[in-house]
């Protein structure tokens, strides 16, 4: 049974004022299905391995939130990070953790904050990655097929060939929106689903070859993982490391790299428009999650709470999210902005 690697420790300033920093967006049921996308990722992936097979990798301020959501799993499977140093980061430190309990595990990587619609499908595609990953050093990815030149994702581009597991030629991520347009138009790209697959020992000797000043720091932790010490490692070995992710520190430079193509309803739910998709709408395509009365309004998303009677007239295209102490009204495709309003709202107080 592969172990699983869950990364939940990104902050995710794109739903603000919904989510925050101290309770970032994997932690929440954005979708309202009872279960946050944390939880959905556990229930999605525990029927492809075991509950004492899960890793999950998040900041020290959210194990707390990790251990309520997922009472399923012991203390020794959250790994508590003291900074945020990035996914490269994250899955080295799961990837010696892990290579201590068992030498010859196998791994599968993924984000705690996605949604996945077609399960079977999913789970095909899952089955073909860990045959894949049994042949040395192959790392594997999952890619999506793209349809707008979106620059929040990693760009893959492959062999042709009929072949169902394809050689990746290059790996770009994030690409500027000339680039993403031009990969698009060429029709050999796809976008990176930041799931990953392979045997621990193809990713740490990727670490060995490619990050050797993160494998150096990790390999050192082998006497502390899983002892009272780990705490006290684990804070000098974050101290020494840079802030990288895994796409731009391993999946850019390694030639060992592979992709199969997933179509299983993948979104990354990157921002309220996304959710909005995805959402129950009225006649006019709103979005209503509030007790609103709406007049020629088209296009919009208001999540407000039920106590309070929203009253809306000629917006099109709009976000109306209250949430704590924030109300929020902004475009609804206007994510670019999300960074800047969470910063200045911090001067706020
Ligand atoms: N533990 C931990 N520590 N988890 C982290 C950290 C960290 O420092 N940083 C991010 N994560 C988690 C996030 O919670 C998320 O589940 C996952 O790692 C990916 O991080 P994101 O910050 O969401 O990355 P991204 O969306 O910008 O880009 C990645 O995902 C895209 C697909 O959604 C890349 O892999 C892209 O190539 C990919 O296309
Ligand atoms: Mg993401």
């Amino acid at each position: 049974k592969p172990y699983i690697v869950v990364l939940a420790g990104g902050i995710g300033t794109k739903f603000w004022p919904h989510s925050r920093n101290n309770f970032p967006k994997q932690f929440l049921d954005l979708l309202g299905t009872g279960r946050t996308l944390l939880q959905t990722t556990y229930d999605r992936f525990v029927k492809l391995s075991s509950p004492d097979r899960f890793v999950v990798v998040t900041n020290h301020n959210y194990v707390d939130i990790v251990k309520e959501q997922l009472p399923e799993l012991g203390d020794d499977q959250i790994l508590s990070e003291p900074l945020r140093r990035n996914t490269a980061t994250c899955i080295a430190y799961a990837s010696y953790v892990i290579r201590k309990r068992d030498e010859a595990a196998r791994v599968i990587v993924t984000p705690s904050d996605h949604l996945i619609l077609h399960e079977v499908a999913f789970q095909d595609t899952i089955a073909l990655a860990l045959s894949e990953a049994e042949k040395d050093h192959h790392l594997v990815t999952i890619g999506i097929k793209p349809n707008r030149p979106d620059t929040a994702y990693g760009y893959i581009q492959y062999m042709d060939g009929h072949e169902e597991v394809k050689k990746v030629k290059t790996f770009t991520e994030k690409p500027d929106v000339t680039l993403a347009k031009t990969f698009l138009e060429s029709g050999d790209f796809v976008w990176n689903s930041g799931v990953f697959v392979w045997k621990n020992q193809s990713i740490i000797r990727a670490f060995e070859k490619h990050m050797p000043e993160i494998a150096e720091v990790f390999e050192e932790g082998i006497d502390f993982y899983a002892t009272s010490k780990e705490q006290e490692f684990v804070k000098r070995a974050y101290s020494l490391v840079k802030n990288v992710t895994i796409d731009l520190g391993i999946m850019e430079k390694s030639d060992d790299v592979y992709l199969i193509l997933g179509d299983f309803g993948w979104s990354d739910l990157g921002s309220w428009m996304s959710i909005h998709k995805l959402k129950n709408r009225d006649k006019d395509n709103n979005v209503v999650d509030a007790n609103a009365m709406l007049y020629d309004t088209t296009n919009s998303y208001i999540k407000v709470s039920p106590q309070k009677l929203v009253v809306v007239h000629g917006l099109d295209n709009y976000l109306i999210n209250e949430s704590e102490n924030v109300l929020l009204i902004c475009k609804l495709d206007a994510e670019k902005k999300f960074k800047e309003f969470v910063a200045d709202a911090k001067n706020k107080g």
